[in-house]
Order: structure tokens, then sequence, then C-alpha cells
């Protein structure tokens, strides 16, 4: 169900790569991955997350205190998996938490899911590929996904950047999209402690995935407390934007915090096609 990213016909395996007609080939990295990023998608030599960034939030997300989060990924995802084989694809998949615990749920409730993750990052997609060789794991952008057309039933988009032209055109008929995102008072109390000031909080409508006639379905909210260590508030500030437009004295300060309780509170909506 992999497209070549260059002209998009069908890719085929050849030994150790793929190849379309046309003669275009692309290698299977020997951890199992396959890099699909065109040139035109790849606005910087490493676009997306850093190595830095990938091991901060692998650190964090190993120390389960976003589990409940991916808990409930696993129970939307699940109760779509109506058909077998159901295709999912986590588009912006970062390290592969998420995914790696659904294929692991997935498995306990012997349901058979086809599982792809991509991210634009290489450093991401390495260190998710290590986690788990029965998922396809792909350096691909959201913006141009080598997947066949209406071949996914479910795209999960957890804290990343959603292409609602993209996503649509991959959905089957019945598909749907999770947004996982940020709430209201998600981690309030570190953003007042390195902000100045707390901007309104606004969900944001995606006005441009309703033109495109996706649907709002079911939505639910995850709200609970936690208590982070030095080294876990140290790996969040890192895997978070939050450190590139805090208030630098301010984040000095949280740093030196010995722990921090935080609110974790984040959104679930569903976008289907009809
Ligand atoms: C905030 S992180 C979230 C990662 C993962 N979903 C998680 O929650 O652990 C955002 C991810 O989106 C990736 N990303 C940024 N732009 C992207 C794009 N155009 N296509 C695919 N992934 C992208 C980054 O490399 C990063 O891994």
């Amino acid at each position: 169900m992999l497209n070549c990213p260059i002209d998009g016909l069908i890719l085929e395996c050849d030994n150790n790569s793929l190849k379309c007609a046309h003669g275009h080939s692309y290698d299977k990295a020997k951890q199992g991955y396959i890099n699909l990023l065109t040139v035109q998608n790849k606005r910087s030599k490493s676009p997306g997350d850093s190595k830095e960034m990938v091991a901060a939030r692998q650190s964090f997300l190993a120390s389960n205190i976003y589990k409940p989060i991916s808990e409930k990924i696993n129970q939307v995802a699940l109760s779509h998996t109506e058909t077998l084989a159901t295709n999912i694809l986590d588009a912006g998949c970062g390290e592969g938490y998420y995914l790696t615990q659904l294929e692991q749920a997935a498995k306990k409730e012997e349901l058979e899911t086809n599982l792809l993750g991509l991210d634009i990052s290489k450093f991401a997609i390495q260190a998710a590929a290590k986690k788990s060789k029965n998922i396809q794991w792909l350096v691909a952008s959201n913006r141009q996904i080598p997947i066949a057309d209406q071949s996914l039933d479910l795209i999960l988009c957890i804290f990343g950047f959603p292409v609602f032209s993209e996503f649509k055109q991959k959905l089957t008929t019945n598909g749907k999209i999770l947004l996982v995102e940020s709430a209201e008072n998600h981690l309030i109390e570190l953003r007042e402690l390195i902000y100045p000031e707390i901007k309104p909080y606004q969900q944001n409508n995606y006005q441009e995935a309703l033109d495109l006639g996706l649907t709002w379905g079911k939505s639910d909210t995850l709200s609970y407390q936690v208590e982070l260590n030095k080294e876990q508030l140290a790996e969040l500030l890192i895997m978070t934007p939050h450190i590139h437009r805090a208030n630098r004295e301010k984040l000095e300060q949280v740093k030196k915090l010995d722990k921090l309780a935080l609110t974790i509170n984040v959104n679930f909506r569903l976008l289907q096609i009809k």
C-alpha cells in the first residue's frame, strides 16, 4: 500500500528495497524503516524534531506519565477496528510510544491491525524502528503521505501537525481522524511559571477541514494530575516548544525545582468524512 513519493506509483518489494514501475528505488534501512521523504518536502537538512528532542521525549514517555493518554487513544482506535486488518496511520508518530502501545493493546484483544507510523524526523523514526518490527515506519511528511489513496481506516494525529487535504485523500469512505491536542489547562502550572502571561485558550475549529467536507464526530477530554521530578521536568522542557518561547530567567528557575505538580489536560476529537 506504499506509493512512490515522486510519481505516486505503487511500490513493490525488490529484495531489501522498494521500487516503482519507473525504477525509483528506496532502500530499507537496516533498522527496518524506509525513507520516503523527497527533497521538496524537506525544508531543512534534518527536518522535524532533533536527536536531543527525540531522546528527551523517549525518556519522558517511557516513565508512563502520559500512559492515560495512550490508553484513551487505544480505546478509541480499537473501537474502530471492526474489519479485519484495519489500517491505522500515526501521522507524526515521533519515537513511536503511542503506536507501539496500540500494537500491544490490539494484540491483547486479538484484534488484527496494520499499523504505520510516519514522521519527518529521521531521528524519531530511527528510535521508533527499534521498538517494533511489526509496524511499518516511514520517514515522510504529512504534506505528502506516500500511502495509497483511500486505504486508511484511521489516522492518529497526536500533538502533531495535521494536513487535512492529504489526510482526507488517504482515508476510506468510513475513515476517521483522531486529533489529540492540548486542552485549556494542559501543563498550566508550568506555563504560569515560565510565561509573563497566559493567553486565553481558544480551541482550533479547523475551518480548512470543514471546508473539505470533514465533520466533527465524538469528542472527549482527559484531565489528571502528576508530579514530575527534576529529570522529567528537564525532559518535558526539551521535548516541547516551551523552551524556545519561555522567559529565560523564569526557565532557569524552573530547571532548579526538584519537583513540580502538573495538570495533564488533553482533548480527543474525531473528524470523519460524513
Ligand atoms: C510534538 S511532536 C509529537 C510526537 C508524537 N506524536 C508524540 O506525541 O509523542 C511532533 C512531531 O511531528 C513531527 N513533524 C513535524 N512536522 C511534520 C510533518 N510535516 N510531517 C510529519 N511529521 C512532522 C516532528 O518531527 C515530531 O516528531
